[in-house]
């Protein structure tokens, strides 16, 4: 028996409270109404066999194997198709049933090859388990008829097989498509005898329209959808609950082990912000943790020509504490810094900003947040009083009219996605903001209402006329506002987006979405019951960042549209721990839980506890350090698991600052592009290897635990805090346990966590303290953190990147679902096999005026630098605008990007860049002396 297998309740939780009591064989049993006979047996703890039913589908009703007897029915009903009634006495074991179970067991098994001792499900298979439950002895009607045994198997998807000679035709793969992932790719073609599952028209798993989720591998009771890596390792032993170290839904796993190795990530049923679902990441695509690339051993160089050689971890961190130490001497305190890594775990994070700041002795500290979603700290600070997300995940099934903004769920946030297009099966309307038709446009079963493809940079204007309409129209919430809002700041707020440039006419001009579509789409969110905004970076990557955040909350306050499930503004973060990065005080003016650096009050406190003196003076931003670094002012740096070379824009700009420095020291797992720059590189541990916290992007703290070991012999906190004490400071946690007392202690929002009281809750949503002891799903409830919410002036003022004749396009960027960011990790799995390259999406007109062909080489150039890559013809996006990805060093996306960034908080402008593209014939300069460096780079001078 699998050791390892979730436990199924057979059909879906009922949602209703009340309770009936009911007879289940003789025994009473208080259940609640609206269960099926079937959850409500098992939940008693009386196991109905079952095959076609699994408790996160809807029932079905085809295997007939779950059939009861019930006091007063005729005949022999479904246990998972009939709800319970209050007096039911229910029967599941009696001789009749035992034979009709038997019956419907024989006919399965005489169409199923028997080779359950080699089968690699053995032991993990519902089928054997139900035929050994009815107490099959025999099979009747022999092997010599028609059947599907010589059906062949499908293995063209990299992570998992169709072996169609097993597949008893529940199914459950197809509704788990349907109803959990919503994408539809499968269907059961035939009838009777000659149905079968099919992904497509005749098409294998690669070519349909899967995305490799998984749940229906997950789903399948059989051997007949199996991931490869059971089929070639066996089955699981133990398994060790943890949570997925990709992206900001922060879906939770079961890593499932055999010996020291992950043979399966199985998603966690219980697991608050996925609830059993999962994206092609998560489930398979870990095989990167142990990468032949992996460096595995310190290594230190004096010249960023001379090859690595490697050393000691002591010989590694005291060299560089000793750079350190002397660039200081040389050059003052100010003049080193630390980047801290929204993939590491809070605790992680904790200690590299509190060596900034105790070690080094300045606030020279931040985070990849810079380049993501900062603004939404700051808009959403400064309007509601908190820098987060309002609401979980499960708060979008109480949403009615959902409006998605500058971001494209179904590739970065699949999770996620899934169960927000749930929501949409069910009937509520969606408005997508987005330059691009992204996939939640149009989608099996949902369009939206709306889709308002606004020009790259526009995206004020358009919040403001969506405004402006909503007070024109009088869809103003009067009663919330008065209750719950600054009343200054809403009149003045009023004047400003009543103004005639505001009005969907004069906005149409800039943005170019017609008025119309903007009147109605204001009228759909500002009349609907519960109306939720879900954005992304494509909101924050702008000059107007900040303002376009701001914007949205007074959209939301306006309509009475923040406090309650179902509505609120989220942002959908993108790394899995860039909530936690931030809450951990990785900024450069602010301490853990966002407090200022320079109010003495908060600093004394953070003083007593790590006994030194604080510089109350901000530090610098990460683009503030590359200015500096190209002035000769700013000489180290400590990079814990970023890649700043790729990931930050106008990659010229960032090349020659990290040259400039005089001690890099990077931490990561593989030698990215940083660390080409670098002068000690550490090894770093991956998810499977740490113990601690990530928070998602609803600001839940989910455990992440050690699956095994350190595969480099240290963990990761332990190396930041040895490097703290070569540089002088004492700092000496025994755990990652006690770093988050320590978080606890000094963050009014995290008083009430530990890692005891996570793993006895499973997760919590900050703030979780005395005031809220079991956490904050929803924030705002009441009041506004701030008090009344802000409402704040949001004039349009445009970028200054501006096409013109010789860059007409604009250059927007995102993501695709199989890779990754940078792709460090996804670029290192069978990913590959979706996305091996960038490319660059195309309008047919754009692509027909320059003799561009799809899939040949384009060469993209701006007033920055000029790459290649290859052509996509696509109607996704409008003509005047391209679109490409960033997931491989060697494309240098960023070579193109520029240094504008948002006016509040430096966030840069990834998402407007002014381009021009011509058929090309061979890759770039900088391309070519990438590929050179690259080679250059990776010679290294092993210890044996
Ligand atoms: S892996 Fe996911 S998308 Fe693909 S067929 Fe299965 S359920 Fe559908
Ligand atoms: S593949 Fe598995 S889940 Fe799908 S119908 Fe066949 S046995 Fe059922
Ligand atoms: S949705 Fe995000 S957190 Fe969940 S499995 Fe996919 S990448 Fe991981
Ligand atoms: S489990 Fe009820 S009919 Fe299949």
């Amino acid at each position: 028996m699998n050791k390892t297998r979730q436990i199924d309740l057979g059909t879906p939780a009922s949602g209703r409270a009340e309770t009936v009591t009911i007879d289940i064989d003789g025994l009473p049993a208080t259940v609640k109404a609206g269960s099926t006979i079937l959850r409500a047996a098992r939940e008693s703890g009386v196991d109905i066999p079952k095959l076609c039913s699994t408790d996160n589908l809807k029932p079905f009703g085809s295997c007939r194997l779950c059939l009861v007897e019930v006091d007063g029915r005729k005949g022999y009903p479904a246990s998972c198709t009939t709800p319970v009634e209050d007096g039911m006495k229910i029967r599941t074991q009696t001789d009749a049933l035992a034979k009709i179970r038997r019956n419907v067991m024989e006919l399965y098994i005489s169409d199923h090859p028997l080779d359950c001792l080699t089968c690699s499900a053995n032991g993990d298979c519902e089928l054997q388990d139900m035929a050994g439950a009815v107490g099959l002895r025999d099979v009747r009607y022999g092997f010599d008829g028609e059947n599907h045994l010589d059906a062949g198997v499908d293995t063209t998807n990299p992570y998992f097989q169709f072996d169609a000679s097993k597949c008893i035709v529940c199914s459950r793969c197809v509704r788990a498509c349907d109803e959990v992932q919503g994408t539809f790719a499968l269907t059961i073609e035939g009838r009777g005898f000659k149905s079968k599952v099919s992904a497509g028209m005749g098409e294998d798993f690669l070519d349909s329209e899967c995305v490799s989720c998984g749940a229906c591998v997950q789903a399948c009771p059989t051997a007949t959808l199996m991931e490869k890596s059971i089929v070639d390792h066996g089955q699981p032993e133990r398994s060790v609950v943890t949570t997925c170290a990709y992206c900001g839904v922060g879906c939770s796993f079961q890593a499932e082990m055999k010996g020291d190795q992950v043979v399966r990530m199985t998603p966690y049923k219980d697991g608050q912000a996925n609830h059993g679902h999962s994206c092609v990441k998560g489930r398979f695509a870990w095989g990167y943790a142990s990468h032949r690339d992996r460096v595995m051993k310190p290594m230190i160089r004096e010249d960023t020509n001379d090859p690595w050689q490697e050393v000691s971890w002591e010989e590694a961190i005291g060299h560089a504490a000793k750079r350190f130490k002397e660039i200081q001497d040389q050059h003052g305190r100010k003049s080193i810094g630390g980047i801290t890594s929204s993939r590491c775990t809070n605790e992680e994070v904790f200690v590299v900003q509190k060596l900034v700041r105790a070690a080094f002795g300045n606030n020279n500290v931040d985070t990849c947040a810079r380049v993501c979603h900062s603004p939404t700290g700051y808009g959403l600070k400064t309007t509601l009083g908190t820098s987060a997300g309002t609401q979980p995940f499960d708060s979008v099934m109480d949403a009615d009219v959902i409006m998605v903004i500058g971001a494209n769920p179904t590739v970065a946030h699949p999770v996620f996605a899934s169960q927000m297009k749930r929501r949409l099966r069910e009937g509520a309307r969606l408005i997508v903001v987005d330059p691009r038709e992204i996939g939640l446009v149009r989608s099996p079963h949902i369009e939206a209402a709306h889709h308002l493809p606004l020009s790259p940079g526009t995206n004020v204007p358009v919040i403001n006329a969506l405004a402006h309409v909503i007070v024109k129209e009088g869809l103003v919430d009067d009663d919330y506002v008065r209750e719950r809002c600054d009343l200054d700041s809403f009149e003045s707020w009023k004047s400003m987006i009543l103004k005639q440039e505001n009005s969907p006419e004069e906005v149409a001009k800039t943005s170019g979405v017609d008025a119309e579509t903007l009147r109605a789409a204001a009228r759909l969110y500002g009349s609907a019951e519960n109306g939720a905004i879900y954005y992304g970076l494509g909101v924050t990557e702008h000059s107007q960042g900040s303002t376009m955040v701001m914007g949205m909350a007074n959209l939301a306050m306006v309509t009475g549209n923040i406090g309650r499930s179902g509505v609120g503004v989220n942002p959908l973060r993108g790394q899995n721990n860039v909530q936690g990065s931030c809450d951990m005080g990785s900024f450069p003016h602010e301490l853990a839980g966002y407090r200022p650096v320079a109010d003495d009050k908060v600093r004394n406190r953070f003083e007593n506890h790590w006994g030194v003196t604080i510089d109350p003076e901000p530090g610098f931003r990460i683009p503030n350090m590359f200015d500096a670094a190209c002035a000769g002012e700013f000489k180290g740096m400590y990079i814990q698991g970023e890649d700043l070379a790729q990931s930050d824009p106008n990659t010229h700009h960032v090349e020659s600052a990290l040259s400039n420095m005089e001690c890099i020291v990077v931490q990561d797992l593989f030698l990215n592009e940083t660390a080409k720059f670098a002068h000690v590189f550490l090894p770093g541990t991956s998810f499977l290897e740490k113990d601690g916290t990530f928070i998602n992007a609803e600001r839940r703290i989910n455990r992440v635990r050690p699956v095994m070991q350190a595969q480099q012999g240290k963990d990761e906190w332990l190396i930041t805090q040895e490097l703290a004490q070569a540089m002088g400071y004492p700092m000496n946690y025994e755990d990652a346990a006690q770093i988050m007392d320590e978080i606890a202690e000094l963050t009014p929002t995290f008083n009430n966590v530990s890692f005891t009281f996570l793993d006895e809750v499973g997760s919590v949503q900050w703030p979780c303290n005395d005031a809220a002891p079991m956490g904050t799903p929803i924030m705002h409830i009441d009041q506004f953190v701030r008090g009344k919410g802000l409402f704040v002036e949001t004039e349009y003022v445009p970028t200054e990147e501006r096409t013109n004749r010789k860059f007409p396009l604009l250059l927007t960027t995102g993501r695709i679902l199989s890779q990754y960011n940078v792709g460090a990790q996804t670029r290192r799995t069978a990913n590959n096999v979706w996305y091996g390259e960038d490319l660059l999406e195309v309008h047919p007109h754009d692509a027909e005026t320059r003799g561009i062909r799809d899939g040949e080489l384009v060469a993209l150039a701006s007033r920055k630098g000029d790459i290649t890559l290859r052509a996509k013809i696509t109607t996704r996006v409008k003509p005047g605008v391209v679109y490409t990805t960033f997931h491989n060093p060697e494309t240098g996306a960023n070579v193109v990007t520029t240094e504008y960034s948002d006016w509040a908080t430096n966030c840069p402008e990834y998402k407007v860049t002014a381009v021009q593209i011509a058929p090309a014939s061979h890759r770039s300069g900088w391309q070519e002396e990438f590929a050179a460096r690259a080679e250059q780079q990776g010679k290294i001078v092993e210890t044996n």
